[in-house]
């Protein structure tokens, strides 16, 4: 202000009236409204608003200088926001507020309104400057996202509870621990990727000296996996019960699943059946990472592989599976596990992930079963650098007491 009125105060008239010219000339280029009102007379009169002011407002200089801006405001405007201006106003100071105004034709607009008072030489405030800019498109786009988070948030929380119920269904088809037996020690590790995930296992006594174990992988996670899970593990029930071929069990499965599984998706599997008695391990691979047999005694570790791909895919009589056997040691321990184990250590062995994986079991031959299984989980991750896992991991074994 002062040094506006010291470049006044140093031109001509005739130069002086060209500067306002030029000075109202801009100032009516401005797409914001600005208007300056009498803050001596009573109630504020505007004395001044530039074409912005109109074209934001649709009123006319003539039809609104003398009058209050409160023309401006209707039955939606909030009355903290006109508070807001009176408190800023009687205490002599800036304000910003959005404020919710009107048009002259009654359509409202979101106004951010800045006030200033402006003093004469002696601090007395003569008059109060107001910039009117239009935020009606940002504040519509902040509501119309505030409304579509609060969607988003309903959905999210109602998707959780969904999924902690699918996750319990999923965790009802785990097995059960099973009661300890003299002649095996049996573990097992599952940790979901999301809430519910595309790996699961299973127990199953076939009769009392034989159980059958599986484990098994299906494409992706999340509820399109969790789905499949369900399906496969009661077809896989279903074809195991009173079967005491491994080869036969998973042809079954596969012939029972082939053509419902959603183009694309699949399973890997590895299903074993153990003899306490005889201690005859069969088993049959079928497109999953091989199990492990470690043989603490004579420190072997070997990896069982079989022929066969993966489950869901190829029809019946197009493929077929293959069956080994190995008859078990005591102390002998036979460890299942998912892929997110090897890909985890191929992250840092890439190429050797398995013999990464014996060398780990190498160290650790006399482990119990369930220190082994949790070894080679924090094994995986630190691999991975310590972060989580990309995928579920399941680990299943058992050890042969005697
Ligand atoms: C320079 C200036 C510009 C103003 N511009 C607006 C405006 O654009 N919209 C609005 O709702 N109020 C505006 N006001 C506020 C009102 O004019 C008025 O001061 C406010 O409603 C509080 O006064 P009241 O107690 O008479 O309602 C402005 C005030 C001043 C001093």
């Amino acid at each position: 202000m002062a040094i506006l009125s010291d470049m006044l105060s140093a031109l001509s008239e005739e130069k002086k009236t060209d500067f306002l010219r030029l000075v109202a000339y801009a100032t009516d280029k401005i797409n914001e409204g600005i208007v300056i009102s009498d803050a001596i007379a009573p109630n504020n009169p505007i004395i001044y608003a530039n074409e912005g002011f109109e074209r934001l407002t649709g009123y006319s200089r003539q039809e609104i200088i003398g009058k209050n801006c409160h023309f401006l405001q209707g039955e939606g405007t909030d009355p903290a926001a006109i508070d807001s201006i009176r408190r800023a106003l009687r205490q002599g100071v800036d304000c910003r507020v959005d404020i919710l105004n009107y048009r002259k034709d009654g359509s409202r607009f979101w106004n951010r309104l800045s006030i200033a008072p402006l003093r004469d030489g002696s601090g007395k405030i003569i008059h109060f400057v107001g910039v009117q800019s239009d935020i009606t498109e940002l504040k519509d786009t902040r509501e119309s996202l505030e409304r579509t988070n609060t969607v988003l948030q309903k959905f999210q929380t109602d998707m959780n509870i969904e999924l902690a119920q699918a996750q319990h269904v999923q965790e009802a088809i785990l097995p059960p621990p099973l009661p300890p037996s003299e002649y095996i020690q049996i573990a097992s590790k599952f940790v979901p990727l999301a809430q519910i995930g595309g790996d699961f296992y299973d127990v199953i006594k076939l009769n009392e000296s034989t159980y059958g174990f599986l484990i098994a992988d299906v494409t992706g996670h999340g509820i399109p996996a969790a789905l499949l899970t369900f399906m496969s593990s009661t077809v896989f029930k279903n074809s195991a019960v009173g079967v005491y071929s491994t080869c036969e069990v998973i042809e079954e499965t596969n012939k029972r699943i082939v053509g419902k599984m959603p183009a694309g998706t699949f399973a890997t599997m590895f299903y074993m059946i153990y003899d306490q008695l005889s201690r005859k391990l069969i088993f049959t691979q079928a497109g999953h990472p091989p199990a492990l047999l470690i043989r603490p005694f004579t420190e072997q570790i070997i990896p069982l592989r079989t022929e066969g791909s993966l489950v869901g895919i190829f029809d019946h009589g197009f493929i077929e599976y293959g069956q080994g056997s190995i008859i078990l040691q005591a102390g002998d321990v036979v460890i299942l596990y998912t892929d997110a184990i090897i890909e985890s250590i191929g992250r840092t062995f890439l190429g050797k992930e398995l013999d990464q994986l014996i060398a780990l079991i190498r160290q650790r031959l006399d482990e119990p079963i369930e220190t082994l299984l949790e070894d080679i989980y924090c094994y995986g991750l630190s691999c991975n650098s310590g972060a989580k896992y990309e995928d579920d991991v399941t680990l299943l074994g058992f050890k042969v007491s005697k």
